[in-house]
């Protein structure tokens, strides 16, 4: 029955199934929480039926294995890191590094989970000190001259306030603790990342995108050459004009890429190889120019990486970025791809769900039409979700994602070791050697 429309004056013929509903409810209770659909903040089951919800894992792409990782990503930890500085020098193994989250949110946001969350991290007993920059409240103690640019505005005031007294490492941030983009591995839990964000790594790398997964904004994503405007990538055809006026000293790159989303860790050396007035100029620019608040914050989300690497790209073997990055090492590619074709099969059953109880809604919808004695329209249509689906659906997914956990746990333990670490990112390691 599944897939077929019933124009609703047949549904008369249905009582029967109409009145199972009626009495059993829709089948299939278990909470989406229990079937991985999402922590704490994760979708209500009335968001699911509804589609209004958003899976974080189910808007990411599918893995294409040509794409998520050739030998040589994994061999050469530089394939795709063509930036001209020098790897920075990390600390005797054990030391401590001074870190801080630079957040940018607005008043409606609630970032009480960094205080809440990352209490045991924080100053003055822990690494971790927060900037947490209100774009809209002039009252807030850390604001913005101008709301205006996104988080770009913010991240370059950060750096601009704190020039002369920057951390270790900075981690910059959107406010909210849950994001598609953020790393799926990790939850996408702002939380985990922070947490397991190795501070070597960043120290080695100088700029290191928080963000490990490709897709979107890597190998190649925007062309600032492209003739015809992309409505896609609003800002492709504008950041050609915008870059000669960023940098007017460096010819326009054919193409510019990394991992979207713009969150990054950055270190002191970094960010300091860069003068203070650079970032000033780059803030100005974005409080005179006339492109659009939205767009002008745009324009920097695939520039960040020119910024703090001087290369126009930025795409790091995947598996040695969540290896290295974070700790979360498979061993080797295979397996890496092999984790995220099973994760992929387990969403297109998710999704399957969701059309599965979108269709039951709008039949408990329909129950409550005719029970108040109103006649239905001619045209209406209702499609009767296959029964019993729902069911077989919770199972294969509790199935896959036990496995899957089963898997994650296996690549945190194995990421322990600092050995394992350098082998998946490519670089050299001795004993004695830290992360
Ligand atoms: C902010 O989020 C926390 C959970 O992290 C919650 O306990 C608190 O009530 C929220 N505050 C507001 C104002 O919504």
């Amino acid at each position: 029955m599944r897939g077929r429309l019933l124009p609703l004056a047949l549904i008369a013929g249905f009582s029967t199934l109409i009145a199972f509903f009626l009495i059993q409810g829709i089948p299939g209770t278990s909470t989406p929480q229990a079937l991985g659909l999402g922590g704490a903040s994760g979708p209500s089951k009335e968001e699911i039926a509804s589609g209004k919800n958003i899976i974080p894992d189910l808007r990411a792409s599918p893995p294409d294995s040509a794409k998520l990782l050739k030998p040589e990503d994994l061999s050469v930890p530089g394939a795709h890191l063509e930036s001209p500085y020098p790897e920075g020098q990390t600390k005797p193994p054990g030391s401590e590094y001074t870190r801080t989250l630079v957040l940018a949110s607005t008043r409606l946001e609630n970032t009480s989970w960094v205080e809440e969350q990352l209490a045991d991290m924080l100053a003055p007993s822990g690494p971790l000190s927060h900037a947490i920059y209100v774009v809209d409240d002039k009252t807030a103690p850390l604001h913005p001259p101008k709301n205006k640019g996104h988080e770009a505005m913010v991240y370059l005031s950060y750096i601009i306030d704190s020039y002369d007294e920057l951390p270790d490492v900075s981690i910059f941030m959107h406010a909210h603790r849950y994001a598609w983009h953020n790393n799926e591995l990790l939850d996408t839990d702002a939380v985990e990342m922070v947490r397991r964000l190795s501070p070597e790594r960043v120290t080695r790398l100088g700029y290191m995108n928080l963000r490990c997964h490709w897709d979107p904004g890597c190998p190649d994503w925007l062309h600032p050459g492209a003739i015809e405007a992309n409505t896609a990538k609003k800002e492709e055809n504008l950041i050609a004009a915008a870059w000669t006026q960023l940098f007017p000293l460096d010819p326009i790159p054919t193409v510019l890429a990394q991992p979207c989303c713009a969150q990054f860790a950055v270190s002191r050396e970094r960010i300091l190889a860069t003068p203070k007035q650079r970032y000033v100029y780059l803030r100005d620019w974005i409080q005179r120019t006339e492109l659009s608040d939205y767009l002008s914050g745009r324009v920097f989300e695939y520039i960040w990486q020119f910024i703090f690497s001087a290369a126009p790209t930025h795409c790091p073997s995947m598996s040695a970025c969540y290896c290295d990055g974070y700790g979360v090492c498979f061993g080797n590619y295979d397996v890496f791809n092999d984790y995220f074709k099973l994760r992929y099969e387990m969403n297109e059953f998710k999704e399957e769900l969701r059309v599965w109880w979108r269709k039951a809604d709008a039949i408990e919808q329909l129950k409550k039409y005719t029970a108040d004695g109103k006649k239905l329209p001619e045209d209406a249509e209702v499609e009767f979700p296959e029964y019993g689906r729902d069911v077989w659906l919770e199972r294969k997914i509790a199935e896959m994602n036990a496995e899957l956990k089963k898997r994650t746990a296996a690549a945190i333990e194995l990421g322990k070791d600092p050995r394992q670490r350098a082998l998946e990112a490519g670089r050299p390691w001795k004993e004695g050697d830290g992360f």
